[in-house]
């Protein structure tokens, strides 16, 4: 459609009053759309900030049903674990991470039973239990796929057991979804879903987060052979295409911000429940600018999450969730 010319078109008549900007508004925001990424670690009552994450806390897992409750209450839908784990929990064999004493598991269950409509996701990947902090076996240097991937559909079957809802395969490795939908179906767990890291970047935005989980000095090398180049849009699209034939409900786009044309191209290409991952480099990057009064923290913070709405996801992962939803609520 071509627009009459100027003065028949002003389009500023439209944003002259926060009435009529409202009405005209394509994109809402609500605490609905949030799942909100939380740490656990080993202890009992006690909580300890994430220092590269200002506002972030790892908590023991008998501290996480309170907030999880909490989050709850404002209208957050969904939480999504993480364990912090030492040295001493990691090994080649990652035995610990299909273990249902593990930190991680324990917290689905404690989570369930605080707050039992809370839907409760998980991350999928060996990097917390293995010794070189990779998502994957490593053999002769290589991050070996298909040995990984059983070890992986283990995972799965535990958490399921565990009362998890959403599964987040985080590995990259190829073959998991289609290999953790077969097991989920012949163990009867026929209403699990999956939320697929599908478009994961070989990213820098992700250092925070390695510090939040203990992960930093356990890393040796990169992520490099499993992880995509940011270099790659179409790649992402063969992903997405591959990931829902194999039985994914839902499709994550990760990095957030500096992705949002994925998070576009799948919407429009695939029309599945999209979601993005806004990293802890993102939330990193806003709280520093914020805490050095160059950034105003309130505004950048919803400015962003709407922008992840805009481009067409379902939702977002954001460590701000709480404090967006008190925003949102007023
Ligand atoms: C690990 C995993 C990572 C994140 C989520 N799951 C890090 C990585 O791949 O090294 C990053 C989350 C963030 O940066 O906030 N499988």
């Amino acid at each position: 459609m071509t627009l009459p010319p100027f003065p028949t078109t002003r389009l500023r008549r439209l944003r002259a009053t926060p009435g009529l900007r409202s009405m005209v508004r394509e994109n809402v925001l609500s605490p609905a759309d949030f799942i909100w990424p939380v740490f656990v670690m080993e202890g009992t009552d006690a909580e300890e900030p994430v220092a590269s994450m200002p506002g972030v806390m790892r908590r023991t897992v008998d501290r996480i049903g309170q907030a999880a409750h909490e989050a709850y209450a404002l209208g957050i839908p969904a939480v999504c674990i993480f364990p912090y784990t030492t040295m001493d929990a990691r090994t080649e064999d990652c035995a610990l991470a299909w273990s249902p004493d593990n930190i991680a598991n324990r917290a689905i269950a404690e989570i369930k039973r605080a707050v039992p409509d809370m839907a409760v996701m998980t991350d999928i990947a060996l990097d917390p239990y293995n010794i070189n902090g990779h998502d994957g076996f490593v053999e002769n240097g290589e991050i070996v796929n298909d040995r990984t991937v059983e070890a992986l559909v283990k995972m799965a079957l535990t958490q399921a057991e565990m009362g998890a809802d959403i599964l987040g395969p985080s590995d990259m490795m190829d073959g998991r979804i289609g290999a953790i939908r077969a097991a989920l179906e012949s163990a009867g767990h026929q209403k699990v879903t999956i939320l697929s890291y599908t478009a994961k970047y070989a990213s820098a935005f992700y250092g925070p987060f390695r510090d939040a989980v203990g992960a930093s000095s356990a890393l040796t090398g990169d992520k490099n052979t499993y992880q995509m180049d940011p270099a790659n849009s179409d790649e992402a699209m063969r992903l997405v295409a591959r990931d829902i034939s194999e039985g994914a409900d839902m499709i994550m786009v990760k990095p957030g911000m500096p992705y949002l044309d994925i998070v576009r191209r799948v919407k429009t290409e695939f029309g599945v429940p999209t979601f993005a991952y806004q990293v802890s480099g993102e939330y990193a990057m806003m709280q520093a600018a914020a805490q050095n009064g160059w950034l105003d923290h309130d505004k950048v913070m919803m400015e962003s999450l709407m922008c992840f709405k805009r481009a067409g996801c379902d939702g977002v992962l954001t460590y701000f969730a709480p404090a967006a939803a008190k925003l949102l609520n007023g």
